[in-house]
């Protein structure tokens, strides 16, 4: 089957197209699916820069963690049978998982996988994978009410798009970093309050006026800075996750010593979640913003925009034509 390759962390990330790389074996209680559509996340990035535990990367490795297709062959429980428009997030985001979605084919367990609503495309579907799953489990770690306020950083982003659309579906109020750019896009989405975060320092915004939860993916001094506005009672969920013990023991600490505000690290975690977000999708509480969709062959460019860290929504890539 075609598939691109990752060849090479460092010096330079190398990506090569395969045009007869081996079909993934299909295992019990897992499902054959013909890719669509996948989208590019920085997880190849992370783990060359030991953001994400480089010690257990094999390599080759097929990349890509978000998948939109049709099903090739369903499991042995029936769940899924073939020509089941499917979409998920898969574990191949992980550095140690070699069978990506970066391909023609790809073999999920039946218990990621979820029906794409039947007015979505294959490339729609494929921007409310991963980055969707991860907002959902964000803010459902976040354990907030109706009604409380949640900060959420890099809201024009693809984690930071879908958690400002699933925040308003809960119910909650959303106050967002975003460039002056992008402010009109993040409102569109549902943000109650936009904050210029080129212009203005959002802790001095929202000083006085302290938020229940905030949803980080940028880290860096958001961290510290969010911390200053979050309540006592309220969640810090960290999901810029660079893969180290410090932060996860440091929410320890903190929570055994009742330091304040619980602090959450969260890794995406593929499995039945999709199925909410399907049903969001359905409900029409969340929908997609692709930016771009290129070719699998352009994996390599599409990379280079996505770790700009300046896109908006999701970038995608097309393995055949829908
Ligand atoms: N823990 C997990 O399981 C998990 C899962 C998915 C992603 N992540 C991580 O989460 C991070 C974000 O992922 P993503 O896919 O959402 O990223 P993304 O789509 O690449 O985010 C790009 C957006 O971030 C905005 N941005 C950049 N710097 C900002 C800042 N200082 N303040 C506010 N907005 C800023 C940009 O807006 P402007 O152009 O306006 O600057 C741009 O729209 C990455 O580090 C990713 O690895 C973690």
């Amino acid at each position: 089957m075609k598939a691109v390759v990752l060849e090479a962390y460092n010096p330079e990330e190398r990506l090569r197209v395969a045009e007869d790389w081996p079909r993934p074996v299909q295992r019990k209680g897992e499902v054959l699916v013909r890719v669509v559509a996948t989208a590019v996340n920085r997880s190849v990035y992370k783990t060359a820069n030991g953001f994400l535990p480089r010690f257990l990367a094999t390599l080759p490795k097929v990349p890509g963690g978000d998948l939109a297709g049709e099903v090739v062959e369903g499991d042995e429980a029936g769940t899924f049978k073939p020509g089941d428009r499917v979409f998920a997030c898969t574990d191949s985001w992980r550095p140690e998982v070699a069978w990506g979605t970066y391909a023609e084919l790809c073999s999920v367990p039946a218990a990621h996988l979820a029906r794409i609503p039947t007015d979505i495309s294959y490339t729609d579907a494929a921007a409310l994978c991963l980055t969707a799953l991860t907002a959902f489990q964000a803010l459902k770690a976040a354990r907030l009410q109706q009604g409380q306020r949640v900060l959420v950083h890099a809201a024009a982003g693809g984690v930071g798009s879908a958690a400002v659309q699933i925040a308003k579906a809960q119910g909650l109020q959303v106050v967002a970093t975003a460039s002056a750019a992008n402010a009109d896009f993040v409102r569109s989405l549902g943000a109650d309050q936009v904050i210029d975060y080129k212009q203005q320092r959002f802790e001095k915004v929202l000083a006085g006026s302290p938020v229940d939860a905030v949803i980080d993916t940028v880290g860096g001094d958001y961290e510290p800075r969010s911390l200053q506005v979050l309540k006592r009672s309220g969640t810090f969920v960290n999901l810029y996750a660079q893969f180290s013990l410090w932060p996860i023991l440091k929410g320890k600490v903190r929570a055994l010593l009742r330091l304040g505000p619980r602090y959450t690290t969260l890794f995406v975690s593929a499995g039945p979640d999709m199925q909410r977000v399907a049903e969001l999708v359905a409900a029409e509480q969340l929908r997609p913003h692709v930016q771009a969709v290129m070719l699998l062959e352009q994996a390599s460019v599409a990379h280079q925009l996505v770790y700009s860290g300046h896109t908006v929504g999701k970038v995608v890539l097309q393995v055949r034509a829908e």
